[in-house]
């Protein structure tokens, strides 16, 4: 780990140590790789923005990135009723969770799931780090070691 912090801020460090992880699930079977989403220093001003990234394997994740003091989230960005980006929404830091800017489901950005109505399928919930002040998403992609038919989602 880099002792060295190119923003100047111990928080950086601080989040590297720490990596504002949540809803890890090391069970999927595909592997995965890491894509830069933005600098730490970004979420500051604004602390959940959607960013559009790619894959390896050409897949499209639109993701919404939210800080929390020292803690990065990082959700699918498309509430479960219906096509609205949630890094739009209101964040609640003491419950850890996203409001819905249209009708007020709020997700919880740990696991992704719903507490409030209408929305209630939970968004994916991917794993995050923070590396020399730069957030940096783990994007599952499948496994092509393995014949089409025995392919996994
Ligand atoms: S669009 Fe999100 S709760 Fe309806």
């Amino acid at each position: 780990m880099s002792d060295t912090n190119e923003d100047g801020e111990n928080s950086a460090s601080q989040a590297e140590d720490t990596p504002g992880t949540c809803g890890v699930d090391d069970s999927r079977q595909s592997s995965e790789n890491m894509v830069r989403a933005c600098a730490l220093a970004d979420l500051a001003d604004d602390p959940a923005q959607r960013f559009d990234l790619v894959d390896a394997a050409g897949e499209p994740h639109r993701i919404a990135v939210i800080r929390i003091e020292e803690s990065v989230y990082v959700i699918g960005d498309k509430c479960t009723h219906a096509d609205v980006s949630l890094a739009a929404g209101d964040i609640d830091p003491d419950e850890c969770s996203i409001e819905c800017p249209r009708h007020g489901s709020t997700f919880l950005l740990e696991t992704g799931v719903p507490t409030s109505m209408p929305a209630v399928k939970p968004v994916p919930v991917y794993t995050a780090e923070v590396i020399d002040g730069d957030v940096m998403v783990h994007l599952p992609v499948e496994v092509e070691n393995s014949p089409a038919e025995g392919a996994q989602a």
